[in-house]
């Protein structure tokens, strides 16, 4: 019989890629997350039977416990950028996976793998970062021998930064960000469910684990490489933190006066907060270079999912070659 492990939050972005390994490597994969209907893409993954999505809230013991009970392995990587609902930080990143960690230990789980995020600090002014800390803190107290993956941003073809920021540009000639000169080390998608996977397999030293690409940049020079893989020019504004602290308190306010109908997915006060502080791995960490992983740029993957934000979309490239064609090498037809 195969091995089996319960992947919690299976269906997200980074959950997705974890599954898929897991299920190349033969394990048995449960996708564990509250609306399983909307996870059954997660089936294909494997062979008949071996990828299942199941109903679980991570803040509910008999849900979860359900969900472990048998696992060989599991993987937390549920997680919340904005609070809706029920879904708060407190609740989802300290409780949620204090909870996950302490029905692990009870079933008997041999191997626990918790995404956190870089930035993770009990102390922290941001209720984001400090359910993080708090969660972490409370996982190790639970399973003492679990992996916990801090990555910083994270892209890839379903990475909500990248895709969101290049959709932006569609709709006029400025692109607003807040903290242009916060520095992030993007991280691809894959190699965190490559980390996740051998804590799942045991060939990572159990501890925490901050993971960053190769490369650091600041906010703007990841604008600026986006706007020039997806052809446009457009005028990067730095949004001051004060202003944006004004912003996201009137987006915040509106959430609650309409008892969350209108949902706050634009900026929050308490993503300002996370802003002001560089997004990269902190020196004596472990990393990739302790997993033996060499993580990928992101210029080898950002142009195979960004080229539909081209003036032409797919066609950009024929465009521009068929107006050199014309004999007007020398515009510059990349730009719009
Ligand atoms: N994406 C990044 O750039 C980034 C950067 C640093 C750290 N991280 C961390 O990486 C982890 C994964 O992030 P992600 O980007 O993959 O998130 P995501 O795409 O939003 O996925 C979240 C997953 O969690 C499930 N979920 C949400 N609330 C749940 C609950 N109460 N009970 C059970 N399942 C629940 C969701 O499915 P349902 O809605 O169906 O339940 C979904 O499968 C998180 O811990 C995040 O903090 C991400």
């Amino acid at each position: 019989m195969s091995k089996l492990v319960t992947i919690f939050g299976g269906s997200g972005f980074v959950g997705r890629y974890v599954a898929r390994r897991m299920a190349k490597e033969g394990w048995r994969v449960r996708v564990a997350v509250r609306r399983p209907n909307e996870a059954i893409f997660v089936r294909p993954y494997g062979v008949v039977g071996q990828v299942e999505p199941i109903l679980a809230n991570i803040r509910d013991d008999d849900s979860v416990r359900a969900a472990i009970h048998g696992a060989d392995a599991v993987v937390n990587c549920v997680g919340i950028l904005a609070e809706r609902g029920k879904n708060k930080f407190n609740l989802v990143q300290n409780h949620g996976a204090a909870r996950v960690a302490r029905i692990a230990s009870e079933e008997g789980v041999s191997r626990l793998v918790h995404v956190s995020a870089i930035g993770a600090d009990a102390k922290s002014d941001s209720t984001y970062a400090e359910s993080k800390g708090d969660g972490e803190a409370a996982v190790l107290e639970a399973f003492p021998r679990a992996v916990i993956l801090r990555p910083s941003i994270v892209f890839g073809p379903e990475d909500q930064f990248f895709n969101r920021f290049a959709g932006m540009t569609r709709f006029g000639p400025v692109l607003p960000g807040v903290g242009p000169d916060t520095r992030f080390q993007p991280v691809y998608v894959d190699d965190v469910a490559k980390a996740a996977v051998m804590g799942v397999q045991g060939a990572a030293r159990p501890g925490v684990y901050e993971l960053g690409g190769p490369d650091v940049h600041s906010f703007r020079e990841l604008m600026q490489l986006m706007l020039q893989i997806i052809h446009r020019r457009r005028l990067i504004i730095g949004i001051p933190f004060w202003a944006a602290m004004i912003m996201g308190g009137v987006f915040d306010f509106l959430q609650a006066i309409t008892l969350g109908v209108f949902h706050n997915g634009l900026l929050t006060r308490d993503q300002v907060r996370n802003l002001r502080r560089d997004n990269v791995v902190s020196d004596g960490r472990m990393g990739f270079a302790e997993l033996g992983i060499e993580p990928i740029a992101m210029e080898a993957v950002l142009e195979d999912y960004l080229w539909r934000f081209r003036p032409g979309g797919q066609y950009a490239v024929a465009q521009a070659s068929a107006k050199n064609l014309k004999g007007g090498s020398k515009r510059n037809s990349f730009s719009s």
